[in-house]
């Protein structure tokens, strides 16, 4: 049930927007979207985009995973069963009237039992506008999922896109991906996918404190391609990184303002203080805006590294 009483008042909203120009406009950075993320918060009650994590397992181990994947300990890996996933979704939409868009990936999605579960749940769930799943490809999609699919594929209102990661361009592990076997598949069905040839990736740099300035760090937020408001395991975070550091104790994240337990009603001030911030403790361990300078062959493995 979402908690009673608990809008921020029409004179909160405000501040945390004017407030959040100020900052911008201080430093001198003009950047319209976090703005138009609160305005949309306080005229509709939504929010553009949340992916979750469905498990931390993954069928590939790439040195440069955005996301941290291969560098996850046995001890810390999960896989989200249907019911902690329905409990959190519920948790994290309580308060709020719509998300634009869910994206389900992983790790690797499909190493997940509960993915069909997971995946009906959200498309049928009201307050989930478009639902996209990710996979890297080298996984067969088993044929009642693609029929669940096929169903939420309406040529006027598709709710479904289906992705594929396509890393054929890395000879290393063409072999391994089945991208003309699925495509195949899922037109088959008359299922429509979408896959995209990634010919470059960014490197990931060290992590580190990187002691920025607070201009410094705002820069680097904003110039980060990975804003992806990300549930890991049972948190929200700002980035699935954000949530990796979490996992490790890497450094001190607020809860409340930078990450939330999902075990627990996200409420509308929780979301006005998260989308208030200028940037996020974790990107001062990041060095995103390095990294979007350059570019990297994708899925390059680990094992095979010197
Ligand atoms: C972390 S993966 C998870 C889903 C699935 N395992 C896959 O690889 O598609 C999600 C997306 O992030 C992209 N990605 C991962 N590391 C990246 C990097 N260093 N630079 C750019 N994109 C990256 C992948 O290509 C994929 O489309
Ligand atoms: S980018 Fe590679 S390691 Fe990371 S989740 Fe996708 S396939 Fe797995
Ligand atoms: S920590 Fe900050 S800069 Fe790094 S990926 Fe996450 S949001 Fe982007």
């Amino acid at each position: 049930m979402p908690p009673q009483n608990n809008a921020p008042a029409f004179g909160e909203y405000l501040g945390a927007i004017k407030s959040l120009r100020k900052q911008l406009s201080n430093f001198g950075i003009s950047k319209k979207k976090r703005l138009k993320d609160l305005v949309k918060l306080f005229l509709f009650k939504e929010i553009p985009y949340v992916e979750v994590a469905v498990t931390t397992f993954c069928t590939l181990k790439c040195k440069d995973c955005a996301n941290y994947i291969p560098d996850i300990g046995s001890d810390k890996h999960y896989l989200m069963t249907f019911d902690e996933y329905k409990r959190y979704l519920d948790n994290l939409l309580a308060d709020i009237k719509k998300v634009h868009k869910l994206v389900l990936l992983g790790g690797e999605p499909f190493l997940n039992k509960d993915i069909e579960k997971i995946l009906q749940y959200s498309l049928e769930h009201p307050k989930v506008r478009k639902v996209k799943l990710v996979t890297n490809g080298t996984l067969d999609i088993p044929e009642n999922i693609i029929l669940l699919m096929k169903r939420y594929t309406n040529p006027l209102f598709p709710k479904i896109r289906f992705f594929i990661s396509d890393y054929s361009l890395n000879k290393e592990i063409a072999n391994r991906l089945k991208i003309d076997a699925i495509t195949a598949k899922l037109k088959k069905f008359g299922v429509p996918v979408s896959s995209v040839k990634s010919a470059m990736w960014y490197p990931v740099s060290a992590i580190k404190k990187y002691n920025r300035s607070a201009k410094e760090n705002i820069r680097n937020f904003l110039a980060c391609p990975f804003q992806c408001v990300s549930m890991t395991s049972n948190f929200l975070f700002v980035c699935p990184r954000a949530g990796f550091f979490k996992m490790y104790d890497t450094c001190k994240q607020n809860e409340g303002t930078e990450f939330f337990d999902l075990t627990k009603p996200v409420t509308l001030k929780d979301y006005l203080r998260f989308y208030s911030n200028v940037f996020f403790n974790a990107c001062d361990y990041c060095n995103m805006i390095e990294d979007v300078k350059h570019s990297v062959l994708p899925a390059i493995q680990k094992e095979n590294k010197k």
